[in-house]
């Protein structure tokens, strides 16, 4: 189906709109169908989490990487890094937090993610990071298979604040 090219840049302030919205309809077609997410939190937290105010702090905090993939120069998927962050279970000297991955349904499957992660391996490895860790959502199973996929392995679990439910996600790593 994807035969053109998928580019992928580094986002910056200018694409805090863009982003905005790429990351709240990516989150909502992931989760809001899954008969264990309790839609009242994800509303909670969609509404909060997806603004252009929320996004532009993020995009100028100096320890997030935003990586941006687009396709005919549209914007398809989107990954955040963040540096410096851990969590228990995380053996790592310098670890680089792969926080956010998420490709527009239409494009699963096809290989986008598989370039996103791509770069923020070689992103890790070029800030020499020695460890790259995420979190996600138990119930995440095609997630958890795409990341095993990528060598990532759990290391431990965590709860995730979702408006007022706390759900339990696996945190996995991998070493660069
Ligand atoms: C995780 C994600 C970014 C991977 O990107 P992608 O472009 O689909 O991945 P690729 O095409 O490179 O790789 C395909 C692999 O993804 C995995 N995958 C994850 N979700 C999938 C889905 N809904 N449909 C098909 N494959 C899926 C499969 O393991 C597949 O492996 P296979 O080829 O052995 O069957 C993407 O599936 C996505 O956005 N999912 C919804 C959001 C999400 O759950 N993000 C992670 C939150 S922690």
């Amino acid at each position: 189906m994807i035969n053109q090219t998928i580019k992928i840049r580094i986002a910056e302030s200018k694409d805090a709109e863009l982003l905005a919205e790429l990351g709240a309809e990516t989150f909502h077609d992931a989760f809001a169908d899954h008969p264990l997410m309790p839609p009242k939190d994800l509303k909670l937290y969609w509404n909060s989490a997806f603004t252009a105010s929320q996004i532009i702090s993020e995009l100028n905090d100096p320890q997030s990487i935003f990586l941006l993939a687009e396709i005919d120069r549209q914007a398809v998927a989107y990954a955040k890094m963040e540096r410096g962050v851990t969590a228990s279970g995380v053996t790592a000297k310098s670890p680089l937090k792969l926080k956010r991955l998420y490709s527009k349904q239409k494009f699963i499957g096809f290989g986008v993610g598989a370039l996103l992660m791509k770069r923020c391996l070689e992103t890790a490895n070029e800030h020499h990071h020695d460890t790259i860790w995420l979190t996600v959502w138990e119930h995440n199973l095609p997630a958890q298979k795409f990341y095993r996929k990528w060598k990532f392995e759990p290391c431990g679990e965590i709860e995730f604040e979702m408006g007022n439910a706390l759900l339990t996600d696996l945190i996995m790593q991998r070493s660069i």
